[in-house]
């Protein structure tokens, strides 16, 4: 017997997901600030949003407070903007000293209580993309150190301000770097978006071998457009990336950016379930203080939730695509898959009809679970 998910909706710009199961054999779950807090450092005028031990103290709060953690979001992720301009007198990175006076490892050893995770940031080039300092080539290895002193779990290593050259010899230097602290970090590389995402310039076999996720493509912003533009070219170059994606080595499509004020409810689902379909990691930047619940439902929805983490790490396709309508297919473990059925249509629902066996499924029997996204516009 075949255990078959489907997700009907019809709906604006719509989608849906279905089911099933699964450092970083899941793709990683949790919080991180850029989206959302950027580099807002003025912590007199905005003390409850600037960069600052606050504003991840917060989150994490809220992410054990409020069922997140359970769900698997247990990364509580700085972004650029966290250091001192300066390194210390022995040469190493330091947190600014205002806006982190308890500094990084006081943070972590917060989260960890928690049963929580905290990442990092840096830059493979001279400075930060926010200008703050760099880790180049003479100073991964003091910086890989720092952090697994600090118990650091997740670093995130940028490339503004490096060359190709350079970056070809940092990313995996930093990699042995982290290894060889004995601390188990999980290193996402932004390196592909530095180099068009595509071979030649990227080789996905090494970044598989190096790093638990990359960035392949450009920041995600608050507002639909950008999620379609990185949905639209993750699926064309389907072919190239999903075999780079499984267990422990994840293509990083960014944020998520439910709850904030770019998406409607209909398009925050949208991002849910392609996120799910694309073995995405899932890292939120939003602000858990103040979310909405209707998209505190949509992030914690168990069904999308279990889709993205099954233990193949199989990333879905995109099996057809129509004028208005397009088919993601993902496949899981236990015989099941996902489908998600997601309408381009802005002016009104698009109805569609479909079967199994016209998506190439063989015959046998199925069970089929919908994802219920709009109640009254499908039928099974
Ligand atoms: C990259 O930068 C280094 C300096 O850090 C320089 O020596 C090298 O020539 C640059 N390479 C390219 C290809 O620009
Ligand atoms: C370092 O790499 C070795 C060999 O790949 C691996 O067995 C070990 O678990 C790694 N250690 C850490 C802390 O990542
Ligand atoms: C890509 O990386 C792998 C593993 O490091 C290596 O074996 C292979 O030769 C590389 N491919 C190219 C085209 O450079
Ligand atoms: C999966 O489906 C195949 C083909 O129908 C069947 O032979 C196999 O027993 C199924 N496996 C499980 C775990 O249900
Ligand atoms: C189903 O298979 C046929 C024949 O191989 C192919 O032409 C068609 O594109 C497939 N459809 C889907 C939705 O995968």
């Amino acid at each position: 017997m075949h255990f078959a998910v489907l997700a009907f909706a019809f709906a604006l710009p719509v989608t849906t997901w279905a089911l099933d199961n699964g450092l970083m054999r899941t793709p990683p779950m949790g919080w991180l600030a850029w989206e959302r807090f950027r580099c807002d450092i003025d912590c007199e005028n905005d003390p409850k949003n600037c960069i600052s031990e606050n504003l991840f103290i917060d989150m994490a709060d809220r992410l054990s407070e409020d069922g997140w953690r359970e769900l698997g979001y247990v990364y509580v992720n700085i972004d650029d903007c966290w250091s001192s301009k300066e390194r210390d007198s022995q040469g190493r990175l330091q947190a600014d000293p205002k806006r982190f006076p308890g500094g990084i490892h006081k943070l972590a050893r917060y989260l960890h209580d928690r049963g929580l995770k905290l990442g990092i940031y840096g830059d493979m080039g001279t400075y930060t993309c926010g200008g703050y300092p760099g880790t180049p080539l003479d100073k991964i290895e003091i910086d890989a150190q720092t952090f697994a002193d600090w118990e650091v779990d997740m670093f995130k290593y940028d490339g503004c301000y490096s060359n190709a050259t350079e970056q070809e010899q940092g990313y995996p230097l930093m990699s042995k770097a982290l290894n060889a602290t004995g601390r188990p970090i999980g290193y996402s590389c932004s390196w592909p978006a530095y180099q068009g995402g595509l071979p030649p310039k990227v080789n996905y076999t090494q970044l598989g071998e190096i790093c638990n996720l990359w960035r392949n493509y450009g920041d995600i912003q608050d507002s639909w457009d950008s999620v379609m533009k990185i949905v639209d070219w993750f699926f064309e170059n389907q072919d190239v990336l999903t075999p780079a994606a499984g267990p422990g080595r994840w293509n990083d499509p960014d944020m998520l950016i439910i709850g904030n004020f770019g998406l409607s409810m209909d398009q925050s689902r949208s991002q849910m379930a392609l996120w799910a379909i694309m073995a995405a990691p899932l890292f939120m930047s939003n602000d858990l203080r103040t979310i909405s619940s209707g998209a505190q439902s949509i992030l914690q929805n168990k069904m999308a939730i279990s889709i993205n983490q099954d233990p193949l790490g199989i990333q879905g396709r995109c099996i057809l695509k129509k004028s208005h309508i397009e088919v993601y297919w993902r496949p899981l473990s236990n015989n099941a898959s996902a489908l998600v059925f997601f309408s381009r249509r802005t002016d009104m629902p698009y109805r569609y009809k479909t079967s199994l066996s016209k998506l190439n499924y063989t015959a046998g029997s199925y069970k089929v679970c919908v994802y219920r996204l709009r109640r009254d516009m499908y039928r099974v």
